[in-house]
């Protein structure tokens, strides 16, 4: 292949490649790295970290849909701490680009994960995650155009690191965020995080997940909706553009880079199929050989 296929995210993070691994599918990597190889990753996007330590909602959170899982996992994680303390020099040690995904329940919370993590070595760039769909809070940022800038803004000012913003479906018009976060200064978008839904048993008469009732819906279900999402968004912003949704396959691949992506995350595949990244990203370094590409941008769809 002659063409480069690395990817720029902005502000100096430059993935050796478009295909990485979706936060909350990876963990922090380390026993995906037990599993098998992953240093053919673009980059890893850990696992929600807040400033505690968190237990997450109690289960069972995980369940399996038409096309689609749902998750109500309630952002367990072990706090900023034990991440950048004990989990960022090993990545340190990666030639994978780490991507610490950043949750909290307020700006204050949000400025003081982002201040922790950002002159830590291993830590390759910041996905403020503004969508989680699990915790009372935890779309309250992605939902309100105003207090999405703010908060952008507010860790803008108390980081170097590379900013990723990690944008919820769950909106009417996901464009005025994409806008209001590319305007507080964010360095690139994630499109989307998972949809709301819900489960129910009939037997017992409540939702299957006990933790908010409703979940995140993710999987084959959701990719029709997330790449409607990404071109939307491709429209509004000039912001790069990591799509995410339902992504299985390089041709699953090729259709977000088709939409406007710059780059993609793999996410519930990892869980059924543990190689889907290596896979989709030989299919991608195939595609671009037969078809003589210069960039992953020739293939996007111009009108
Ligand atoms: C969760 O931990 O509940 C999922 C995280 C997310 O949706 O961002």
């Amino acid at each position: 292949m002659t063409m480069d296929p690395a990817v720029s995210l902005g502000r100096g993070l430059v993935l050796p490649n478009p295909v990485g691994v979706a936060s909350g599918t990876f963990g922090y990597g380390f026993e995906a790295e037990r599993m098998g190889p992953i240093a053919h990753l673009g980059a890893v996007y850990s696992k929600g970290t807040t400033l505690l330590p968190r237990e997450g909602n109690r289960p069972p959170r995980i369940s399996e849909t038409s096309a689609g899982m749902l998750n109500s996992i309630g952002l367990q994680n072990p706090g900023v701490e034990v991440v950048a303390r004990d989990y960022a020099p090993r990545w340190r040690e990666w030639s994978v680009p780490v991507v610490v995904n950043v949750a909290g329940a307020g700006i204050t919370e949000y400025v003081e994960v982002c201040e922790r993590l950002s002159d830590v070595a291993g830590v390759a760039g910041l996905e403020l995650n503004i969508s989680c769909p699990n915790i009372s809070h935890g779309m309250d940022f992605g939902t309100d155009p105003k207090r999405a800038k703010a908060l952008v803004e507010a860790v803008r000012r108390v980081t170097e690191l590379p900013l990723i913003v990690k944008l919820t479906p769950n909106v009417t018009d996901i464009t005025e965020v994409g806008r209001a976060v590319e305007d507080g200064g964010a360095d690139a978008i994630s499109a989307v995080n998972t949809y709301l839904g819900m489960k129910i048993s009939v037997k017992e008469r409540k939702p299957v997940l006990p933790g908010m009732g409703t979940a995140g819906l993710s999987g084959p279900a959701i990719k029709p909706l997330a790449l409607a999402a990404v071109a939307k968004l491709r429209r509004a912003v000039e912001l790069p553009l990591i799509g995410i949704g339902g992504i299985g396959s390089t041709e699953d691949a090729l259709e977000y880079l088709v939409a406007g992506a710059d780059a993609i995350q793999i996410g519930t595949a990892n869980f059924y199929r543990p190689g889907v990244s290596a896979e989709v990203l030989s299919g991608l370094i195939q595609f671009a050989t037969d078809n003589s590409l210069q960039s992953w941008r020739d293939l996007r769809w111009s009108d």
